[in-house]
């Protein structure tokens, strides 16, 4: 399998903003990786930002997509429209859509359900919180997020599964390689109990180029989700280029 590379701009940039770091980043995916950029709605829908990224054989996905395809949902967007733009990946269950937007487990496999019907991979979140981990609830928790949140629509070749500790995130506080480990060998077991042996296993939470090697060549580990980090194409380019090599042909190419 690739290993996955995908940036989480979160509500940052524009499409000058893009165009400038899709000029910078250059042409970093491969066979054996495969880069996704999930920016604003309003970037994907720059012709010249979508042109550029399939020239440079990224792949551009949206954060959030509607479960339902069209209707009186003011402010929200929807897979099918998403995939128009050019997408083909969109991150679901972010925590920040958990804490703020109040998104629960049953949102996120309605999410990704719509995500698989309009031909999108979906990059799938979950993580526990800190008081959760330091009351040794961590796995537990997680393992439920996932047997909640993956819709019966999953496939190993539709989704990407992203283990992102929410006390990780943006916080400069990246969870121990040990623990990553432990987790992500969790996760195989519980994707193999739900019949996705195989199913993509991304970590995310302060990734940055300084880290990123040590947690992308830990079993289990086929890439990084990456935030703050990934608005620095300079960053983002070390990130892609300390993951190890892995095998060609993966989803969203
Ligand atoms: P971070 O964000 O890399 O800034 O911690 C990761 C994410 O929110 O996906």
């Amino acid at each position: 399998m690739p290993q996955y590379l995908v940036a989480n701009w979160k509500m940052n940039g524009s499409a000058e903003f893009a165009n400038r770091w899709l000029a910078d980043l250059g042409r970093k995916s491969g066979s054996d990786r495969q880069v996704i950029v999930c920016a604003p709605a309003i970037v994907l829908g720059n012709p010249a930002v979508v042109a550029q990224a399939q020239n440079a054989g990224i792949a551009l996905g949206g954060q959030d997509c509607h479960a339902e395809s069209y209707g009186a949902y003011t402010g929200w967007i929807s897979a099918p429209m998403l995939a128009e733009l050019g997408a083909t990946a969109v991150i679901v269950g972010h925590s920040e859509r958990r804490q703020y937007a109040g998104e629960r487990d049953g949102d996120v496999a309605a999410k990704a359900r719509a995500a698989h019907a309009a031909g999108l991979t979906a990059i799938v979140c979950v993580g526990e919180s800190l008081d959760e981990r330091q009351a040794g609830r961590a796995e537990t928790l997680v393992e439920q997020q996932v047997r909640a949140s993956l819709p019966d629509s999953t496939t190993v070749n539709n989704t990407l599964l992203a283990y992102e500790p929410i006390w990780a995130i943006g916080t400069g506080q990246v969870a121990e390689p040990a623990d990553v480990a432990a987790m992500h060998d969790h996760l195989a077991r519980v994707c193999s109990d739900l019949g996705l042996p195989g199913l993509p296993l991304l970590y995310g939470g302060s990734v940055k180029p300084n880290n990123a090697g040590d947690l992308l060549a830990l079993g289990h580990v086929d890439g990084a989700l990456v935030g703050g980090a990934s608005l620095d194409a300079t960053s983002f380019a070390a990130i892609i280029d300390a993951a190890p090599k892995g095998q060609a042909s993966g989803v969203c190419a």
